[in-house]
């Protein structure tokens, strides 16, 4: 199990950017940075990941040594994140590849997971986690519309530190399974809202999205289709965006 221990900080650039310089650092597996607030929120592609009081945002050291597959992280930290916001609120979130967590088809938290190596081997990952709690949607006007909070799902505020509680809860078991050499695409699978589902995908490396269906999770956490009948590879780092289309 993870041995957590806690830097909790009111206003922070970002607590991914402490996290990474204190991994840099040899800070042990388990740190964790907390905020309040995030004046430099990021997300997957340097997106803006807006951060006023009010939400969850943490990141935490992983020393993951030998782990098979370490691009699992993503799928891993997601799948913890879904079911540490379902205990801790009964809310019941899907999850969309890679890396968003979805209620009533809107976004209500992401993740982030970026590798740190040397030599070929995987020095330590920082995990990133940002949900949206105790907000009202007109907060989030600024996002189109495509976003939600637990407080608008719930109807009330919640405990942002039994949320965070849950989720890292969620995370040790699954990441002490995947450490052992288990496979925990299951998990992942059930609570996924992207497979067997016409999506629509836009690649960075490519200038028009294209239609496919998602048929599997590879071993490394890409993400198989099916173009026009033929089987098609996607990795999380070549994604734009990715849209359910029914
Ligand atoms: C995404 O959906 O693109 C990932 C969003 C990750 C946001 C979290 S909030 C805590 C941590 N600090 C950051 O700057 N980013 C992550």
């Amino acid at each position: 199990m993870i041995r957590w221990s806690f830097i909790e900080l009111d206003e922070v650039r970002s607590t991914q950017e402490v996290a990474r310089g204190l991994a840099a650092e040899g800070a042990p597996e388990g740190t964790t940075v907390v905020a309040k607030s995030q004046v430099s929120g990021t997300g997957r592609l340097g997106r803006r990941w807006l951060s006023p009081e009010g939400g969850l945002y943490l990141s935490f050291v992983l020393r993951p040594g030998q782990i098979a597959h370490p691009e699992l992280a993503t799928i891993v930290s997601t799948t913890a994140v879904a079911e540490g916001i379902e205990k801790s609120t009964g809310l019941a979130p899907t999850i969309r590849w890679p890396n968003d967590v979805i209620l009533s088809g809107k976004k209500l938290a992401g993740v982030i997971a970026e590798a740190q190596a040397s030599g070929g081997v995987v020095s330590s990952i920082v995990v990133g986690i940002g949900v949206d709690c105790n907000r009202r949607s007109a907060d989030l006007q600024s996002l189109g519309g495509e976003a939600t909070t637990v407080e608008d799902e719930l109807g009330r505020p919640v405990a942002i530190p039994e949320v965070m509680h849950s989720i890292l809860g969620s995370f040790s078991v699954l990441y002490a399974r995947w450490a052992a050499g288990e496979d925990v695409r299951e998990e992942w699978t059930r609570r996924v809202a992207t497979l067997g589902k016409q999506v629509l995908v836009k690649l960075k490396t490519e200038e028009n999205p294209f239609s496919c269906t998602a048929t599997a999770l590879e071993d490394d956490g890409s993400l198989s289709v099916s173009l026009a009948g033929r089987a098609r590879v996607i990795r999380a780092e070549d994604l734009e965006w990715l849209r359910e289309q029914s």
